[in-house]
């Protein structure tokens, strides 16, 4: 009877290790980065309907809209619906419409990748704003709606003192892109993202696992005294 009861001790005990060891990756995986289009990216003319792509997701704070395209289309952001629903950005600095744009337009096949947080919660709008709207027009446009979730990430958060990390020298571009909110068209989006974006989710979960694994030793550690004392 005893043992049996020590035993059953032991069995749950390692059922909470094994969540708490899980439940911080679920955190970590719980922020995504959706990549527009998918691998049509973010183009006029395609026959992508980006409003049923959107529709595929719920979007929270702190996800990523990573849009693939080139300098002959652009990212605006709004969350004025009125602007949104005329297609007609012309740059004019409203409050709340922001162009992700790598670089001003240029027109070329370059291409351009730009990462978008999603910083706040409600209704969003995105859309080219390139052509005099005809872009939007075709198509190139869809709207979100950005639920809470878990809040944004300590790293997305509005400063409060100064950034995050180590000052980005001029050789910093295999580094975590740099956000300047005050001016977000020069987000730096290096092109090749995938091999520091891997360096970077890889360290974190990594660290948040050996955090997590401590904590499952501790409890099993623990589990081990008290089957020993029953
Ligand atoms: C989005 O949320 C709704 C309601 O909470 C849920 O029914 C749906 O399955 C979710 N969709 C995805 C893709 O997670
Ligand atoms: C929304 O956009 C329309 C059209 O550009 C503009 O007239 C209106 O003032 C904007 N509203 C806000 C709240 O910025
Ligand atoms: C840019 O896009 C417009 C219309 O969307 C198209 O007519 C034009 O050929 C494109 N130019 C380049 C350089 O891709
Ligand atoms: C960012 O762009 C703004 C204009 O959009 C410019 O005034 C500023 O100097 C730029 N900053 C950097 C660091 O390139
Ligand atoms: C999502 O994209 C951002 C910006 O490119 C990057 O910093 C982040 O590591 C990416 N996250 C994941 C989970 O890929």
């Amino acid at each position: 009877m005893l043992q049996l009861c020590s035993r059953r001790v032991l069995v749950v005990a390692l059922a909470v290790a094994v969540l708490g060891a899980a439940n911080p990756r679920a955190a970590v995986d719980a922020y995504k980065n959706y990549t527009v289009g998918d691998d049509k990216g973010w183009y006029d003319g395609l026959a992508v309907d980006y409003q049923a792509w959107a529709e595929g997701y719920n979007f929270t704070l702190g996800d990523f809209l990573i849009f693939n395209t080139d300098k002959n289309h652009s990212v605006v952001q709004t969350r004025n619906e009125t602007l949104y629903k005329s297609c007609d950005y012309d740059d004019s600095g409203l409050d709340d419409t922001v162009d992700w744009s790598a670089a001003a337009p240029e027109f070329s096949k370059d291409a351009v990748t730009a990462a978008v947080p999603l910083l706040k919660e409600g209704r969003t709008y995105f859309f080219s704003g390139n052509y005099d709207g005809e872009q939007c027009e075709n198509g190139q446009r869809f709207a979100i709606a950005v639920a809470h979730g878990q809040g944004l990430p300590p790293d997305l958060r509005p400063p409060v003192a100064d950034a995050p990390g180590p000052a980005a020298g001029p050789d910093s571009a295999d580094r975590a892109p740099a956000f300047d909110f005050s001016h977000p068209k020069n987000v730096s989006t290096p092109s090749e993202t995938g091999a520091s974006d891997d360096e970077t989710s890889t360290s974190t979960s990594d660290s948040t696992l050996n955090l997590a694994s401590l904590g499952a030793g501790l409890i099993m550690a623990l589990s081990v005294l008290f089957a020993v004392q029953v």
